[in-house]
């Protein structure tokens, strides 16, 4: 196998993920060569994505989330083969986190708005603790067990990494009534614009990444489901900046998902570069094994089922298809649908879990 064509290095990254539509005949064999390039999982959603033709969802997601046969699943698992599926994910993860981010999230407010709950708008994993609960109770439990573990307090110094639209700003903010102390910071413009504009919270557009946060200036810091963009190698140095940043006694709260086993590169991560260009997981003992290495003490870890989250997500967007459809066209709203099926098989199959942390600095 060759390396990558020009067209798609990292540098064609918007290029190769831009969703011009085509007739079958076309789609099929840009598949085809997808599939033999990246793997069924990567060429999947843009097969349906360059569909001029809106999916019908229930057969997609029946097609998507139905568990394949062991002999073929090993097969998806096994392709591309590993050393090229580690050269493809380095490609990806060169260029800068911007670009990744708001190819994925500078779709449209209006959009999310559509499928994501309505009290937040929290674009991460919900609890859903009891039969017959909505997706705006699923979030509400979430952002209150989220609270219980972060227990902030008026005065003290907070701060989000990847805030999303806010969502859990807003809960803290109804509950210690500070909103001086509290602030984000996203790499979305659109996102930016939400959280200032419509909630008036503190948020910047900034790599919480890269970003220096000084040393002892907060007291409590938190991100939910944004690290998963960070980069494998980029790990360990933002936990040990991240201690430095915090007061002693201060407490970190992290939710996210990360890879079970020990497979680095797996092809499920190649898969995603069609969703989360530049981004891809970590295996979640290497996160434990880096917060012990920069100081922190672990003393919260609990697991949580992403998959009710995403069928909700997924049956939502489908009652709004038409609407979703006005907005960002047929194509995006294709790839969504495929994008939600797509994950909850990633947690079906027990390839990835999500997890609370609650990590301590004596
Ligand atoms: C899945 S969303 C979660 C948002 C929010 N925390 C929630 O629970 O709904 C991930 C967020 O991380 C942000 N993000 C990802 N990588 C980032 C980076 N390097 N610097 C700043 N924000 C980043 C995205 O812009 C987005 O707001």
């Amino acid at each position: 196998m060759t390396d990558l064509p020009v067209a798609e290095t990292p540098s064609g990254t918007r290029a190769q993920l831009r969703l011009d539509t085509a007739s079958w005949p076309v789609r099929a064999a840009q598949g085809i060569r997808e599939t033999l390039g990246y793997g069924i999982g990567y060429a999947l959603p843009f097969y349906f994505a360059r569909s001029a033709k809106p999916v019908d969802p229930e057969p997609l997601w029946r097609l998507i989330t139905t568990r394949q046969p062991a002999p073929v699943q090993s097969l998806i698992d096994a392709w591309p083969p590993g050393p090229r599926r580690e050269r493809i994910l380095r490609r990806f993860l060169e260029p800068s986190h911007a670009e990744g981010i708001e190819y994925h999230y500078d779709v449209s407010n209006d959009f999310y708005a559509l499928f994501l709950d309505r009290r937040f708008m929290f674009y991460t994993c919900a609890d859903f603790n009891a039969p017959g609960e909505t997706i705006e109770d699923a979030q509400l439990n979430k952002a209150n067990h989220i609270l219980s573990l972060l227990d902030p307090k008026p005065g003290e110094r907070i701060i989000e990494l990847g805030c999303g639209w806010g969502s859990m700003m807003k809960h803290i903010h109804a509950h210690t009534g500070d909103s001086e102390n509290l602030s984000g910071l996203t790499l979305s413009h659109d996102q930016l614009a939400y959280v200032r504009g419509t909630l008036g919270l503190n948020a910047e557009l900034g790599d919480f990444i890269t970003r220096d946060y000084g040393t002892e200036t907060y007291d409590k810091i938190y991100s939910i489901g944004s690290f998963e963009h960070i980069k494998p190698d980029e790990v360990l140095p933002l936990y040990k900046r991240l201690h430095a940043a915090l007061k002693p006694g201060g407490r970190a709260v992290f939710h996210f998902f990360s890879l079970n086993g020990t497979d680095r590169w797996p092809a499920a991560m190649v898969a995603a570069q069609a969703y989360f260009p530049g981004s891809t997981l970590s295996l979640h003992q290497d996160h434990l094994d880096w917060a012990g290495e920069a100081g922190f003490r672990l003393v919260h870890d609990s697991r949580h089922d992403y998959r009710p989250t995403l069928r909700a997500w997924f049956d939502r967007l489908a009652e709004n298809r038409d609407k979703a459809h006005a907005l960002v066209g047929v194509p995006v709203t294709n790839k969504y649908l495929v994008f939600f099926a797509a994950s909850w098989t990633l947690f079906d199959l027990g390839k990835a879990t999500l997890h609370r942390l609650v990590l301590m600095k004596d």
